[in-house]
Protein backbone atom coordinates (compact mmCIF):
# COMPACT_ATOMS: atom_id res chain seq x y z
CA UNK A 1 0.00 0.00 0.00
CA UNK A 2 1.25 3.73 -0.88
CA UNK A 3 2.29 5.32 1.88
CA UNK A 4 -0.08 8.73 2.75
CA UNK A 5 1.44 11.39 4.74
CA UNK A 6 -1.28 13.59 6.37
CA UNK A 7 -0.69 17.28 6.83
CA UNK A 8 -2.28 19.79 8.97
CA UNK A 9 -2.87 23.39 8.83
CA UNK A 10 -3.20 24.91 11.92
CA UNK A 11 -5.01 28.06 12.73
CA UNK A 12 -5.75 30.42 15.41
CA UNK A 13 -4.59 28.79 18.94
CA UNK A 14 -3.05 25.53 16.53
CA UNK A 15 0.93 26.72 16.92
CA UNK A 16 1.83 23.18 17.12
CA UNK A 17 0.90 19.16 17.56
CA UNK A 18 1.64 17.06 20.59
CA UNK A 19 2.22 13.57 20.48
CA UNK A 20 4.56 13.85 17.39
CA UNK A 21 7.69 11.53 17.37
CA UNK A 22 11.19 11.72 15.47
CA UNK A 23 10.68 15.00 14.89
CA UNK A 24 11.94 18.01 12.26
CA UNK A 25 11.53 21.04 11.77
CA UNK A 26 12.29 21.68 7.71
CA UNK A 27 12.54 24.37 5.47
CA UNK A 28 10.95 24.96 2.24
CA UNK A 29 12.08 26.44 -0.53
CA UNK A 30 9.17 27.21 -2.98
CA UNK A 31 8.74 29.18 -6.39
CA UNK A 32 5.98 31.01 -4.24
CA UNK A 33 8.25 32.58 -1.67
CA UNK A 34 7.94 32.02 2.12
CA UNK A 35 5.72 29.69 3.29
CA UNK A 36 4.17 30.81 7.06
CA UNK A 37 6.67 29.15 8.93
CA UNK A 38 8.75 26.03 8.92
CA UNK A 39 7.24 22.72 8.50
CA UNK A 40 6.91 20.23 11.12
CA UNK A 41 7.57 16.71 10.05
CA UNK A 42 7.07 13.70 12.65
CA UNK A 43 4.89 10.34 13.32
CA UNK A 44 1.36 10.29 14.93
CA UNK A 45 0.88 6.77 15.97
CA UNK A 46 3.04 5.32 13.32
CA UNK A 47 2.01 7.70 10.47
CA UNK A 48 3.87 10.34 8.85
CA UNK A 49 2.62 13.50 9.74
CA UNK A 50 3.57 17.32 8.18
CA UNK A 51 1.95 20.00 10.83
CA UNK A 52 2.21 24.08 9.42
CA UNK A 53 1.01 26.96 11.93
CA UNK A 54 -1.09 29.15 9.12
CA UNK A 55 -0.45 32.11 10.66
CA UNK A 56 2.90 31.45 11.22
CA UNK A 57 4.34 30.92 14.90
CA UNK A 58 3.49 33.61 17.34
CA UNK A 59 0.55 34.22 14.84
CA UNK A 60 2.81 36.61 12.46
CA UNK A 61 0.28 36.94 9.56
CA UNK A 62 -3.16 38.48 9.40
CA UNK A 63 -5.30 36.21 6.74
CA UNK A 64 -4.76 38.44 4.04
CA UNK A 65 -1.11 37.55 4.35
CA UNK A 66 -0.63 34.05 5.08
CA UNK A 67 1.15 32.93 1.77
CA UNK A 68 -1.30 30.29 0.82
CA UNK A 69 -0.04 29.03 -2.19
CA UNK A 70 3.41 28.29 -0.53
CA UNK A 71 2.26 26.46 2.11
CA UNK A 72 0.26 24.67 0.17
CA UNK A 73 2.91 23.91 -2.57
CA UNK A 74 5.45 23.35 0.52
CA UNK A 75 2.69 20.58 1.43
CA UNK A 76 3.00 18.68 -1.62
CA UNK A 77 6.68 18.87 -1.81
CA UNK A 78 7.24 17.35 1.48
CA UNK A 79 4.58 14.02 -0.16
CA UNK A 80 1.65 14.96 2.05
CA UNK A 81 -1.44 13.96 -0.22
CA UNK A 82 -4.43 14.82 2.00
CA UNK A 83 -4.80 18.24 4.28
CA UNK A 84 -6.44 18.52 7.39
CA UNK A 85 -7.77 22.47 8.11
CA UNK A 86 -8.15 23.25 11.93
CA UNK A 87 -9.75 26.93 11.91
CA UNK A 88 -12.02 28.93 14.01
CA UNK A 89 -15.07 30.19 13.06
CA UNK A 90 -17.83 32.19 14.08
CA UNK A 91 -21.21 30.75 13.90
CA UNK A 92 -24.21 32.16 11.62
CA UNK A 93 -26.91 29.30 12.95
CA UNK A 94 -28.23 29.11 16.55
CA UNK A 95 -27.81 25.61 16.65
CA UNK A 96 -23.99 26.02 16.29
CA UNK A 97 -23.04 26.98 19.83
CA UNK A 98 -19.86 28.21 20.27
CA UNK A 99 -17.79 25.32 21.69
CA UNK A 100 -19.40 23.11 18.82
CA UNK A 101 -17.40 21.68 15.70
CA UNK A 102 -18.12 22.04 12.51
CA UNK A 103 -17.04 19.48 9.27
CA UNK A 104 -17.97 22.18 6.30
CA UNK A 105 -18.97 20.77 2.96
CA UNK A 106 -19.25 23.65 0.85
CA UNK A 107 -17.95 26.94 0.45
CA UNK A 108 -19.00 30.56 -0.34
CA UNK A 109 -16.27 33.18 -1.21
CA UNK A 110 -16.11 36.70 -0.22
CA UNK A 111 -12.27 37.59 -0.13
CA UNK A 112 -10.87 40.11 -2.30
CA UNK A 113 -9.31 39.39 -5.79
CA UNK A 114 -5.95 40.33 -4.40
CA UNK A 115 -5.58 36.96 -2.59
CA UNK A 116 -3.25 34.73 -4.69
CA UNK A 117 -5.69 31.17 -4.75
CA UNK A 118 -4.26 29.70 -8.29
CA UNK A 119 -1.33 27.80 -9.02
CA UNK A 120 -2.06 28.41 -12.95
CA UNK A 121 -2.13 31.82 -14.79
CA UNK A 122 1.57 33.08 -17.07
CA UNK A 123 0.76 31.29 -20.02
CA UNK A 124 -0.64 27.91 -18.11
CA UNK A 125 -5.03 27.97 -18.35
CA UNK A 126 -6.40 25.35 -15.89
CA UNK A 127 -9.70 25.45 -14.29
CA UNK A 128 -10.24 22.32 -11.54
CA UNK A 129 -14.01 20.93 -10.48
CA UNK A 130 -14.53 22.64 -7.71
CA UNK A 131 -18.62 21.94 -7.17
CA UNK A 132 -17.30 19.96 -3.82
CA UNK A 133 -14.52 21.24 -2.40
CA UNK A 134 -13.64 18.98 0.19
CA UNK A 135 -12.76 16.08 0.21
CA UNK A 136 -15.78 13.81 1.43
CA UNK A 137 -13.98 10.79 2.63
CA UNK A 138 -11.78 12.83 4.43
CA UNK A 139 -14.61 14.24 6.17
CA UNK A 140 -16.71 11.62 6.23
CA UNK A 141 -13.40 10.10 8.83
CA UNK A 142 -13.47 13.62 10.89
CA UNK A 143 -17.07 13.41 11.28
CA UNK A 144 -16.50 9.89 12.67
CA UNK A 145 -13.33 10.67 14.38
CA UNK A 146 -15.33 13.61 16.38
CA UNK A 147 -17.61 12.04 17.27
CA UNK A 148 -15.39 9.07 18.74
CA UNK A 149 -13.79 12.31 20.78
CA UNK A 150 -17.10 13.12 22.48
CA UNK A 151 -17.42 16.12 20.45
CA UNK A 152 -20.69 17.99 19.86
CA UNK A 153 -20.22 18.32 15.60
CA UNK A 154 -22.40 19.14 12.81
CA UNK A 155 -21.77 17.15 9.44
CA UNK A 156 -21.96 19.74 6.89
CA UNK A 157 -22.59 22.68 6.50
CA UNK A 158 -21.30 25.90 3.99
CA UNK A 159 -18.07 27.90 5.70
CA UNK A 160 -18.12 32.06 4.13
CA UNK A 161 -14.55 32.63 4.06
CA UNK A 162 -14.34 36.70 4.00
CA UNK A 163 -11.23 38.86 3.76
CA UNK A 164 -11.03 40.18 7.09
CA UNK A 165 -9.19 41.21 9.33
CA UNK A 166 -12.07 43.11 10.94
CA UNK A 167 -15.16 41.33 11.74
CA UNK A 168 -18.48 42.02 9.78
CA UNK A 169 -20.82 44.38 10.26
CA UNK A 170 -23.87 43.45 11.50
CA UNK A 171 -25.59 44.32 8.19
CA UNK A 172 -23.21 41.62 6.34
CA UNK A 173 -23.64 38.97 9.23
CA UNK A 174 -27.25 39.48 8.76
CA UNK A 175 -27.05 39.09 4.94
CA UNK A 176 -24.48 36.51 4.73
CA UNK A 177 -27.58 34.44 7.42
CA UNK A 178 -30.25 34.71 4.80
CA UNK A 179 -27.28 32.93 2.29
CA UNK A 180 -27.85 30.41 4.95
CA UNK A 181 -24.16 29.88 5.85
CA UNK A 182 -23.38 27.76 8.86
CA UNK A 183 -19.87 29.07 9.67
CA UNK A 184 -17.83 32.24 8.60
CA UNK A 185 -14.49 32.27 8.56
CA UNK A 186 -11.55 34.21 6.80
CA UNK A 187 -8.90 31.38 5.49
CA UNK A 188 -10.12 28.82 4.16
CA UNK A 189 -10.79 29.09 0.20
CA UNK A 190 -7.83 29.69 -1.08
CA UNK A 191 -6.18 26.86 0.75
CA UNK A 192 -8.83 24.30 -0.74
CA UNK A 193 -9.06 25.87 -4.03
CA UNK A 194 -5.16 25.22 -4.23
CA UNK A 195 -5.41 22.08 -2.46
CA UNK A 196 -7.66 20.82 -5.01
CA UNK A 197 -5.36 22.18 -8.22
CA UNK A 198 -2.35 20.39 -6.25
CA UNK A 199 -4.66 16.90 -6.11
CA UNK A 200 -4.48 17.34 -2.60
CA UNK A 201 -7.57 15.62 -0.36
CA UNK A 202 -9.16 18.66 1.88
CA UNK A 203 -10.80 18.22 4.69
CA UNK A 204 -11.95 21.25 7.56
CA UNK A 205 -11.98 20.92 11.18
CA UNK A 206 -14.19 24.17 12.02
CA UNK A 207 -13.95 25.35 15.90
CA UNK A 208 -17.28 27.56 16.54
CA UNK A 209 -15.98 30.20 18.96
CA UNK A 210 -18.67 32.92 18.76
CA UNK A 211 -21.85 34.03 17.08
CA UNK A 212 -20.61 36.59 14.58
CA UNK A 213 -22.54 39.65 15.95
CA UNK A 214 -26.24 38.95 14.19
CA UNK A 215 -27.17 37.26 17.72
CA UNK A 216 -28.74 39.99 19.75
CA UNK A 217 -28.57 37.70 22.77
CA UNK A 218 -24.88 37.42 22.48
CA UNK A 219 -21.90 39.72 22.57
CA UNK A 220 -20.60 40.86 19.54
CA UNK A 221 -17.28 39.00 18.38
CA UNK A 222 -14.52 39.61 20.10
CA UNK A 223 -10.71 37.83 19.92
CA UNK A 224 -10.59 37.82 23.78
CA UNK A 225 -13.64 35.67 23.78
CA UNK A 226 -12.18 33.63 20.88
CA UNK A 227 -9.46 32.92 22.04
CA UNK A 228 -10.92 31.45 25.05
CA UNK A 229 -12.72 28.66 23.20
CA UNK A 230 -10.44 28.25 21.01
CA UNK A 231 -8.02 26.89 23.72
CA UNK A 232 -10.93 24.95 25.03
CA UNK A 233 -11.36 23.37 21.06
CA UNK A 234 -7.70 22.77 20.22
CA UNK A 235 -7.52 19.97 22.55
CA UNK A 236 -10.67 18.62 21.14
CA UNK A 237 -9.10 19.22 17.44
CA UNK A 238 -5.77 17.08 18.41
CA UNK A 239 -8.12 13.97 19.54
CA UNK A 240 -10.12 14.22 16.36
CA UNK A 241 -7.08 14.12 14.07
CA UNK A 242 -5.33 11.50 16.18
CA UNK A 243 -8.43 9.44 16.48
CA UNK A 244 -8.72 9.42 12.78
CA UNK A 245 -5.07 9.49 11.57
CA UNK A 246 -5.39 5.46 10.48
CA UNK A 247 -8.07 5.77 8.39
CA UNK A 248 -6.58 8.93 6.94
CA UNK A 249 -3.06 7.12 6.29
CA UNK A 250 -4.96 4.31 4.16
CA UNK A 251 -4.67 4.47 0.32
CA UNK A 252 -6.94 7.28 -1.60
CA UNK A 253 -9.61 6.12 -4.18
CA UNK A 254 -11.52 9.23 -4.40
CA UNK A 255 -11.40 12.05 -6.84
CA UNK A 256 -8.85 14.41 -5.60
CA UNK A 257 -6.12 12.55 -6.05
CA UNK A 258 -6.82 12.82 -10.32
CA UNK A 259 -8.18 16.34 -10.30
CA UNK A 260 -6.18 17.47 -12.86
CA UNK A 261 -7.24 14.33 -14.70
CA UNK A 262 -10.18 16.02 -15.37
CA UNK A 263 -9.41 19.81 -15.72
CA UNK A 264 -10.02 22.02 -18.44
CA UNK A 265 -6.52 22.85 -19.26
CA UNK A 266 -5.28 24.77 -22.73
CA UNK A 267 -1.78 23.13 -22.68
CA UNK A 268 -1.68 19.89 -21.25
CA UNK A 269 2.34 19.33 -21.50
CA UNK A 270 2.58 22.79 -19.11
CA UNK A 271 1.44 20.00 -16.27
CA UNK A 272 2.73 17.27 -17.47
CA UNK A 273 5.51 17.11 -14.78
N1 LIG B 1 -13.12 33.48 13.13
C1 LIG B 1 -13.65 33.25 14.35
N2 LIG B 1 -14.80 33.93 14.53
C2 LIG B 1 -15.00 34.62 13.38
C3 LIG B 1 -16.01 35.50 12.93
N3 LIG B 1 -17.04 35.81 13.69
N4 LIG B 1 -15.88 36.03 11.69
C4 LIG B 1 -14.83 35.70 10.91
N5 LIG B 1 -13.85 34.88 11.28
C5 LIG B 1 -13.93 34.34 12.49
Amino acid sequence: MAEQIIGVIGGSGLYEMEGLSDIRQVRVETPFGEPSDEFITGTLDGVKMVFLPRHGRGHRFLPSEVNFRANVYGMKKLGVSRIISVSAVGSMKEEIVPGHIVIPDQFIDRTNATRANTFFGNGVVAHVQFADPVCAELSGWLYEAAVEAGATVHRGGTYICMEGPAFSTRAESTMYRSFGVSVIGMTNIPEAKLAREAELCYGVIALATDYDCWHESHEDVSIEAVLAIIKKNVTTAKMIIRNAVKQIASERSCPCASALQYAIITDRRAIAD
